[in-house]
């Protein structure tokens, strides 16, 4: 049985994917740092401590690691570049440095923002072109992967969304919750994404992990939509108030972090190798209960 090591197990795609490859002959272990979580062999650590990483990582010998764990939000990154840049970046180097020393295997989970959004539909061989601290501190971080690990796959993805553990991590859910709440949220009817469903997310890890895939690939759900879009439906799907959702643009918004308006991505690279096809939106939608 491989031995799997989920770094941000607390988080979104980490949780599900502990569950998932729990359940399907892999003997998974995690590391949290802040938030504890109910899943067996998960630990306690601050990745940008590299002798406490080394000592558990020493200790579990893992055959994969997928690294997930990340300072995510874009406007905290903002704030405290340097700790965004210790955690995404540096924190990254110590676990493809330890992959390449025991020839592991490494799955690595990147973002859309590595993109400014100029021009929308991104390949794999696209130029990077960062716009904030977020995305520049896991375009550092995917460099040094390029740079060091001999068998990696760097998973670029979209916004992903759908029913999570603690029920405020997915793009979703943040939009319900607010609805739900009779607040008022503004999104941009010209900002776009491949919002990509989470069940699509972690069973492509998962054919990753018995495949041992390597390269650079870009991972969006089948539907371009802008967040409005987004949105709308989903109040429209859960019968909540839409008139809550204002309409906004990113024409002429300055606030920091700087957005990327068209990060679609183009995942076909990806989709010839899964076997499955990825959810659409309104699928999805039917199949998960209101939170
Ligand atoms: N969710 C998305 O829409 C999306 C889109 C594109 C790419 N990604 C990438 O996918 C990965 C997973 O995202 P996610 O949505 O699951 O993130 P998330 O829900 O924000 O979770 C982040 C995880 O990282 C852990 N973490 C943060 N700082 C840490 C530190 N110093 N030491 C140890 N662990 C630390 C957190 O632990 P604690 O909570 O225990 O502190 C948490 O488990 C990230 O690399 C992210 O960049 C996500």
């Amino acid at each position: 049985m491989k031995k799997v090591l989920i770094t941000g197990v607390s988080g979104f795609v980490g949780y599900k994917l502990h569950q998932l490859l729990s359940e399907n002959d892999f003997e998974t272990s995690g590391f949290y740092n802040r938030t504890k979580v109910n899943l067996k062999n998960t630990f306690s650590v601050d990745i940008k401590k590299r002798s406490d990483v080394m000592k558990l990582l020493n200790n579990i010998s893992p055959d994969i690691i997928i690294h997930a764990a990340a300072i995510t939000s874009t406007t905290y990154c903002e704030k405290s570049p340097e700790e965004a840049w210790l955690t995404n970046t540096l924190a990254t180097k110590y676990f493809t440095e330890y992959a390449k020393e025991k020839n592991l295997y490494l799955i690595f989970i990147s973002t859309d923002l590595v993109f400014d959004g100029l021009k929308g539909k991104y390949d794999e061989e696209d130029k990077t072109n960062p716009v904030n601290v977020y995305g520049q501190t896991k375009k550092e971080a995917e460099d040094l992967i390029f740079q060091i690990s001999p068998r990696f796959a760097i998973l670029r993805s979209s916004l992903i969304y759908g029913k999570s553990w603690c029920k405020t991590k997915g793009a979703d859910e943040k939009i319900i919750n607010y609805l739900s709440e009779g607040k008022k949220i503004k999104l941009f009817v010209d900002e776009y994404r491949n919002f990509l469903y989470i069940e699509d997310m972690v069973r492509t890890i998962r054919y990753f992990c018995e495949n041992e895939i390597e390269g650079l690939f870009h991972i969006g759900g089948p539907d371009k939509m802008s967040r409005y879009e987004f949105g709308k439906k989903i109040a429209e799907h859960f019968k909540l108030d839409l008139s809550l959702i204002e309409p906004a643009s990113i024409k002429g918004y300055s606030s920091k972090p700087k957005r990327a308006p068209d990060g679609s991505l183009n995942s076909k690279k990806l989709r010839k190798i899964v076997p499955f096809e990825f959810t659409k939106f309104d699928d999805a939608l039917k199949a998960y209960e209101r939170i």
